[in-house]
């Protein structure tokens, strides 16, 4: 699958979730190349259909983004619940099990989550996977220290890699936190391990999603597939 066609994938997937969204709302907007079409698509209603929603954003990226279309934006903090949040995914299984962090955005993002009543992930067709783990998993980490979290990482054998800017500099979070890459291949016990990486000082937070999405919309060259 070429990178056009993909992005045909994610737009459709974008477009279709975007009709989730209703007058009133309170909504979650992950990060990511998916989500930028949902956002698109949001902005396209707001300004043409006079859709009338609030936005709890996972990264400044999407904030911007949002606000650029005047889809008004508030503090997760200011809202005391969220009705629906979408986002993307790098991978996913049939259990919906998933591995988010890609764009370095897991942490607002799991908070988003679990403070939504409903969450509905995005992803092209080439992201469903039999069992997850191709994927590097992305952790975020303190800077502070950081060297020993990677050295307890590396001893385990989960073959930690700093992620880098384009700079050569390590990439930093909404949090200004760093990521390190587990290249792991497969996750057989993706809970085991979510609990191992949790408790490791220094962790702030993992790109293991388990279990907490409750529909997956894929796009695929025939029209997008819902998967609950
Ligand atoms: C960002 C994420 C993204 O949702 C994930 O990386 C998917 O991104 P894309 O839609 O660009 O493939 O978790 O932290």
């Amino acid at each position: 699958m070429d990178k056009a066609q993909q992005d045909a994938m994610k737009k459709e997937a974008g477009i279709e979730a975007a009709k989730l969204i209703t007058d009133g709302m309170i909504a979650g907007l992950g990060t990511g190349s998916t989500v930028r079409f949902l956002v698109d698509e949001l902005g396209r209603r707001v300004q043409e259909e006079g859709l009338d929603f609030t936005g709890v954003t996972t990264s400044r990226r999407t904030q911007e983004q949002a606000e650029g279309y005047g889809i008004k934006i508030v503090n997760i903090d200011d809202v005391d619940h969220i009705d629906l949040t979408i986002d993307g995914a790098d991978e996913v299984d049939a259990n919906f099990n998933g591995i988010k962090g890609g764009g370095a955005a897991l942490l607002w993002e799991k908070i988003v989550a679990v403070n939504s009543n409903k969450i509905v992930w995005i992803v092209d067709e080439s992201k469903v996977v039999d069992v997850i783990g191709k994927f590097p998993l992305p952790v975020e980490v303190i800077p502070f220290g950081w060297s020993h979290v990677f050295k307890r990482l590396d001893e385990r054998g989960y073959k930690p890699v700093l992620r880098l800017d384009a700079e050569g500099k390590p990439v930093r979070t909404d949090e200004n936190n760093y990521v390190i890459d587990l290249h792991l291949e497969r996750i057989d016990d993706p809970q085991a391990l979510a609990e191992d990486l949790i408790n490791i000082v220094g962790v702030v937070e993992h790109g293991l999603f388990l279990n907490m999405v409750n529909e997956v919309i894929v796009g695929s060259p025939d029209g997008p597939r819902v998967l609950t």
